[in-house]
């Protein structure tokens, strides 16, 4: 069974880091949307936490709703085909569109997100994620929002699963080896 006192093998980003970052990024957003209204769109299931907390720091009038996306073809990396598991219950057309991450890793799940929702025509649409692996990019995502650039390492934690555990971890921290099989 999952140990969370063992299965950690360093803590990258603590508690309080990632509060504090959070806190700058609703402040930027507030900045920029002034005077509008956000839809913020969440992706399912990894962005529940940065939903939660990015969304409760912001006083820029918003409604929110959620994608769930599921990234098909072979194993456990995203292979860029994506098919939609939950489609949002918002027409977004004419709306301010704010997609919250919990991360971009290769960047497909994202990159196919915004084309999917450009053409539903939406007055705009930003990115706003918590992390993103530079190392890790294979395509370009534009990305309004960044929390953290982190190395190309596993990270579970706030959102962040490994085999669906670990995702209420209130920190994120890099995986010890014999979790998967070092
Ligand atoms: C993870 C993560 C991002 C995506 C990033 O989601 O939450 O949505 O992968 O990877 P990419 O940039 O390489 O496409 P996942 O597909 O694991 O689903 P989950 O959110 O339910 O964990
Ligand atoms: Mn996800
Ligand atoms: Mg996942």
């Amino acid at each position: 069974a999952a140990d969370m006192g063992t299965d950690l093998a360093k803590t990258l980003l603590s508690e309080e880091e990632i509060a504090r970052r959070l806190d700058e990024m609703a402040a930027e957003i507030d900045r920029d949307y002034a005077g509008e209204e956000i839809l913020l769109v969440g992706v399912l299931n990894g962005a529940v936490m940065v939903m939660a907390d990015l969304s409760r720091r912001l006083s820029t009038p918003l409604r929110m709703d959620w994608m769930a996306v599921s990234s098909y073809g072979s194993g456990t990396k995203s292979s860029g085909v994506v098919r939609i598991l939950k489609d949002l219950n918002t027409d977004v057309h004419g709306k301010h569109i704010l997609i919250a991450e919990d991360i971009i890793d290769s960047g497909l799940t994202l990159s196919w997100l915004v084309r999917n929702l450009s053409s539903r025509e939406p007055a705009s649409l930003k990115i706003a994620t918590l992390l993103r692996k530079p190392d890790a990019a294979k395509v370009d995502v534009d990305v309004a929002y960044c929390g953290f650039d982190i190395p190309n390492e596993f990270v579970v934690g706030y959102g962040l699963d490994y085999d669906g555990r670990y995702r209420n971890l209130p920190f994120i921290g890099t995986l010890a080896p014999h979790v998967y099989g070092g």
